[in-house]
């Protein structure tokens, strides 16, 4: 009796040993392999971005596209986009040269009938304005995940629209949800205007009226008073409506 189960004991155990070894091998490989998946493929390239560019150019070139350079200028400032706005490469520009048009703008006529540099001085920070500075002497490369968000098409303008307040930028100095609020210290109402509010929606009445102020700008004063960038020959007119489509939306327009 002994000598018969024994055997089968030994069996019975090395074939449970077996399953066991094959089963926690099969179950560490796809944990492992899992893991393995896991930890290095999104991660890597996240990793390889960082070092192949500078912070700070990185930052800039961030700030370039959130800030809508990028649709004036042209991404990664190749220009092409109006005549009236230049390019950004092989800028012979010092540093102090190119904070002070930064921060300034390039001196803004009273009545603007063509796109002019904003004065960005109340709005950009200066760390901001240093990362720009890095990025631009950096020849403008072209930096990952720093593009536009995008824009999406067939759900109606309205929905259009709030994408393109933050492509061109208007999110930056009339707050998100046109709430306003950034100030604007030297201008008479101290703050740049809301795009919300009934006191706007009585004064712009029509899309008409809210299209015109897009495309023509409205200049308060000199820098370091911001003013209202002027947008014909920037945006689109079907953008143009998508954008009052969306303003339209917002809080006080009853
Ligand atoms: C609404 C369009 C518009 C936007 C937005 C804009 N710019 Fe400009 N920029 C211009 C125009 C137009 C000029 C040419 C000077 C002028 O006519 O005011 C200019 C000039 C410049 C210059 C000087 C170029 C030269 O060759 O002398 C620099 C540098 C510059 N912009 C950087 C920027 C940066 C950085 C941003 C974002 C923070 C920006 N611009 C956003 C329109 C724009
Ligand atoms: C650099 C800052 C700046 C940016 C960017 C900007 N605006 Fe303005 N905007 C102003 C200022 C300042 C005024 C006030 C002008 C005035 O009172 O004459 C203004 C006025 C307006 C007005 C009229 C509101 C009023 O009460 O006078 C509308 C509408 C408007 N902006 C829409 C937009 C849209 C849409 C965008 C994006 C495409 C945009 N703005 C981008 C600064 C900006």
């Amino acid at each position: 009796m002994n000598a018969r189960r024994n055997p089968d004991n030994v069996a019975a155990a090395l074939v449970l040993f077996v399953l066991l070894a094959v089963g926690a091998a099969l179950v560490g490989g796809i944990f492992l392999g899992r893991s393995t998946k896991g930890t290095s493929s999104a991660p890597a390239t996240t990793t390889a971005a960082a070092q192949a560019v500078d912070p700070r150019v990185a930052a800039g070139a961030h700030d370039f596209v959130n800030f809508a350079c990028a649709q004036c200028h042209g991404l990664d400032g190749k220009g092409g986009v109006s005549r009236y706005v230049p390019a950004l490469k092989n800028l012979a520009l010092t540093t102090a040269e190119l904070k002070q048009i930064i921060n300034h703008g390039a001196g803004v006529s009273a009545n603007p009938t063509h796109p002019y540099m904003p004065v960005w001085g109340q709005v950009i920070s200066d760390r901001q304005v240093d990362d720009l500075v890095a990025y631009i002497h950096a020849g403008l490369p072209a930096v990952p995940t720093a593009t536009p968000i995008a824009v999406p098409t067939g759900q109606g303008a309205a929905v259009e629209g709030q994408a393109l307040y933050s492509v061109y930028g208007c999110i930056n100095c009339h707050g998100p949800n046109g709430l306003g609020g950034v100030p604007n210290p030297q201008s008479p109402d101290k703050t740049i205007p809301p795009l919300s509010g009934a006191d706007f929606f009585k004064q712009f009445d029509t899309d008409a009226k809210i299209t015109d102020v897009i495309v023509s700008g409205s200049v308060l004063g000199r820098a370091p008073i911001v003013s209202m960038p002027h947008w014909g020959g920037i945006i689109p007119a079907n953008r143009l409506n998508a954008l009052v489509a969306y303003i339209k939306t917002l809080k006080g327009n009853t």
